[in-house]
């Protein structure tokens, strides 16, 4: 290659030739697990020839259609979605490419909702201090990943922020029992110190995604954020860019609790990485709304591609069909638990946490003080740079300020040896990196 490409970074190369299931293979051969499934997106795992002839049908049919007409493959998306994985409240559907589109798109949904019923003071949006929400300038800023928008801060537009639940580090003191209390009173305090007459939104993750390392937050946490939102009118949206499409070991994350979103956002697992394709799914109040105010909820043009459609109707039927939902919630209990063993004792260890087959562990100096690692040591990039070298990739979380937390996201089909391997190249990787510290 004689060109550098933003994409492929130059002397950063892992060139890939072809995966199977949870394995990928490097041109010269070597086999590597995919413990991260690409960037957590890989959740039937890879070389499904049913995707590919879905895909195939789907351009032999046309090349491309305006996103507003109906297809074959987007009708059947829509199909299997309400079938089998959207709840009913849920009646709105909204395609992009992506998880930044989306979250994007459903930011104008609420602005336009509020606009649409006679609040058009309502233009702010609330996000939280961990989270990363996508790489276009708005999404960008609103996420709280510091890392990611560094030399942007002074041209990124201004939102409001709450800080995301962290029980490990909770001010109160580590897992305090009245963390989900105080976390969510923050949020209704910055809703009243702004007015409430002027916030339309709130977006988070119902379990923080990699910037944050799969924090999963107090159990009461959910429960009050969305009577807060009620009682301010603020419409919730749920980013489950990450967490979605069966990930946790439920078809959403937010389904661990007993809330419902008013705006929920997909991508990643919702075409399985077969395809490069965003969901935003809103309830039928705010769908009527928008349309009755006549406002365009515009497309981009490769929002809800025809082939993206036909990989991601097979992906969620095979999902169905094999309880690969099922497969995540008993495949991550065993991945948890066995971090948790191998690693409870370990001196850097501040924490193993997760859910399903989104899972992480967080490293630090010191375990009693929970003192960080400078960044400069860069612990993480050295345990995935060994762990390649040992044949396994892990990915890295953190947002430069929240740091050494080291992400596992596997497809599926992940086996339970496949999973062995993964922890125990994991250790020695840790151990190898932390005594070679300076
Ligand atoms: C929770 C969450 N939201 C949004 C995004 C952005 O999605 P994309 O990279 O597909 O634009 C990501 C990507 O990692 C994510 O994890």
């Amino acid at each position: 290659m004689t060109r550098a490409s933003w994409n492929f970074l130059r002397g950063n190369n892992v060139s890939i030739s072809r995966a199977e299931g949870a394995c990928l293979f490097t041109e010269d051969g070597q086999e590597i697990i995919d413990a991260a499934g690409g960037a957590i997106v890989c959740n039937i795992g890879h070389g499904r020839a049913r995707v590919a002839d879905a895909v195939r049908q789907a351009t032999l049919d046309f090349s491309y259609i305006v996103p507003p007409w109906v297809t074959p493959s987007r009708k059947s998306l829509i199909d299997v979605l309400d079938k089998r994985w959207l709840p009913e409240s849920l009646t709105r559907a909204h395609f992009t490419s992506g998880g930044s589109e989306s979250n994007e798109s459903a930011i104008k949904l609420a602005l336009h909702y509020q606009q649409a019923i006679g609040q058009p003071s309502r233009t702010k949006i609330i996000g939280r201090s961990i989270s990363y929400h996508g790489t276009t300038m708005a999404t960008a800023a609103l996420s709280g990943h510091p890392k990611r928008k560094r030399g942007l801060e002074a041209a990124l537009p201004r939102y409001c922020e709450v800080p995301s639940p962290y029980p490990l580090r909770c001010p109160l003191g580590s897992f305090h029992r009245d963390a989900g209390t105080y976390y969510a009173n923050l949020l209704r305090e910055e809703i009243e110190s702004q007015g409430a007459e002027t916030v339309a939104a709130f977006i988070a993750e119902p379990i923080t995604g990699t910037s944050g390392g799969a924090i999963v937050p107090p159990e009461d946490y959910w429960l009050k954020i969305r009577e807060i939102c009620d009682d301010y009118g603020v419409v919730l949206i749920l980013d489950e860019v990450m967490t979605g499409f069966g990930r946790t070991g439920k078809k959403f994350g937010y389904q661990h609790w007993p809330i419902e979103p008013d705006i929920l956002v997909g991508g990643k697992g919702l075409a399985g990485g077969y395809a490069p394709l965003g969901g935003v799914f809103a309830t039928e109040k705010i769908g009527e709304a928008i349309e009755q105010a006549g406002f365009q909820v515009m497309f981009t043009t490769f929002g809800a591609h025809p082939s993206a459609c036909a990989a991601a109707s097979e992906v969620l039927e095979i999902m169905y069909e094999e309880d690969l939902i099922d497969h995540a919630k008993t495949k991550g209990e065993y991945l948890i638990n066995r971090l948790q063993d191998s690693l409870s004792q370990h001196p850097n260890l501040a924490e193993v946490r997760g859910k399903g087959l989104l899972a992480a562990v967080e490293l630090v100096r010191d375990r009693e003080t929970l003192e960080q690692f400078p960044e400069e040591l860069a612990v993480t990039d050295k345990i995935i740079g060994r762990g390649l070298k040992e044949g396994v990739f892990f990915y890295g979380g953190g947002t430069g300020t929240i740091r050494d937390v080291v992400c596992f996201g596997p497809p599926f089909t992940v086996s339970e040896s496949q999973l062995d391997r993964i922890v125990d190249t994991f250790v020695n990787s840790v151990n190898d990196v932390v005594d070679a510290l300076p």
